[in-house]
């Protein structure tokens, strides 16, 4: 008899993003004419960059021609593709990271979701709170939790991010193994200084611990004072691995590139305490169970670092920034406190209602889709997620239904 793995059964019973875009289908099913306005899931709205495609049709005439054509790529990615990487987003920044501990993937969900399976089943694990679902969920169906009791999963620490710490959280009161962090913040658009990275490193190095760090966002920054890598912190190399993405960077959320800084200094334990690399064990994994991002989109990758793709990527981001600023103007302008927004394309909205609630009195009554702080986790009830990701036309518009219902 086969069985289903138990822990499934402690999930909520759809990712959040799927229940949006269920009752988005609904609303649209029942009312035809309406134009619905997303600013719901993170998901970009502008063409590629002209760079990115150019590269990304001479891969694909390579592909056709015997002599150039290209079968099964290194798993961990390209050559070409993980210098560009180590060169510009990081030795350019002062930070020292190999080619080699590059590894190139097809997103920061799968990797950031896939990663838990290198550690023991009785890590004992800090998330924030809000948080990415994604890193609660894919370590509960790997049973690391008990069940899921009034918005949260026993057996987890929750790092609670609230407006008192402007969501950023501080360290945890009981000793945590592996500790999520993302910078700047999804849901709720915080950042993180450099000082305050350090005081997260310095714990993971006196307490043996890892950090995931996920950086997703990094090129949504644009005060300088900001560190865009955590390996901008000294000593983090040993205690933590860095998620990065081209989703949000440059508008590759349909293509698939991303990539995940697993450093060689890097070490877990065994049982008897001995250290391994980090390293080793996801090159294991990643060559068992990935076999590569497609070379065309490998190619498109390496374009943003071309000078013309740096400048379009740069346009482009300041596009949706230019979308959340107008995003918080209004949402001021109408008496509600927020946070995000500024580094960030996400503005984090303290509602005074119920999320759900709230989300669904935006849905029905203006045709605009964000998403309800709950989903994130119980320090998010209370809030709303609005994306900038989308047309400054459309968010306008979405801007100015919304003070149609909430200004009644
Ligand atoms: C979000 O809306 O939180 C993101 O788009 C989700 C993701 O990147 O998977």
């Amino acid at each position: 008899m086969i069985r289903v793995n138990p822990n499934y059964s402690k999930l909520q019973a759809s990712y959040l993003f799927s229940t949006i875009a269920r009752k988005v289908s609904e609303f649209q099913a029942g009312n035809p004419d309406k134009d619905i306005i997303k600013l719901g899931i993170g998901d970009v709205t502008h063409g590629l960059p002209p760079a990115c495609i150019d590269a990304m049709h001479k891969a694909v005439d390579e592909m056709a021609v015997d002599g150039t054509f290209r079968g099964y790529g290194p798993e961990q990615g390209y050559d070409f593709l993980r210098e560009a990487i180590a060169q510009r987003d990081f030795a350019s920044r002062g930070v020292d990271i190999a080619a080699e501990e590059v590894f190139v993937s097809d997103g920061a969900k799968c990797d950031s979701g896939n990663i838990q399976e290198l550690f023991a089943q009785d890590a004992r694990i800090a998330v924030p709170d809000p948080v990415y679902p994604v890193y609660v969920d894919t370590n509960v169906m790997a049973g690391r939790t008990g069940e899921w009791q009034d918005g949260r999963y026993s057996g987890l620490v929750y790092l609670e991010s609230t407006e008192d710490n402007h969501y950023v959280p501080g360290l945890p009161s009981e000793p945590v193994d592996l500790i999520y962090l993302c910078f700047p913040n999804n849901p709720t658009g915080a950042t993180v200084t450099h000082d305050e990275l350090k005081t997260w490193v310095d714990y993971a190095r006196a307490n043996k611990a890892l950090i995931l760090f996920d950086a997703a966002y990094e090129a949504f920054i644009r005060d300088d004072s900001l560190p865009h890598s955590i390996y901008e912190v000294e000593g983090a190399k040993e205690v933590a691995v860095e998620f990065r993405s081209f989703s949000k960077t440059a508008g590759f959320t349909g293509t698939r590139c991303a990539y995940t800084i697993v450093p060689h200094a890097c070490r877990v334990f065994d049982g008897s305490g001995n250290a391994q690399e980090l390293h080793a064990l996801w090159n294991r994994r990643h060559t068992t169970k990935f076999n590569g991002v497609s070379y065309p989109v490998q190619r498109a990758a390496e374009a943003v670092f071309s000078a013309d793709g740096q400048a379009q990527i740069t346009a482009l981001n300041d596009g949706y920034l230019r979308n959340a600023a107008h995003i918080r103007e209004q949402v001021s302008a109408l008496g509600y406190s927020f946070a995000g927004g500024e580094n960030s394309p996400y503005i984090w909205i303290k509602t005074g209602e119920d999320s759900w609630d709230f989300f669904d009195r935006l849905l029905n009554e203006a045709a605009v889709v964000t998403t309800p702080g709950a989903g994130f986790g119980a320090c998010g009830q209370g809030y709303i997620r609005i994306s900038a990701f989308n047309d400054f036309a459309k968010v306008e518009e979405a801007m100015q239904r919304i003070a149609g219902v909430l200004g009644k």
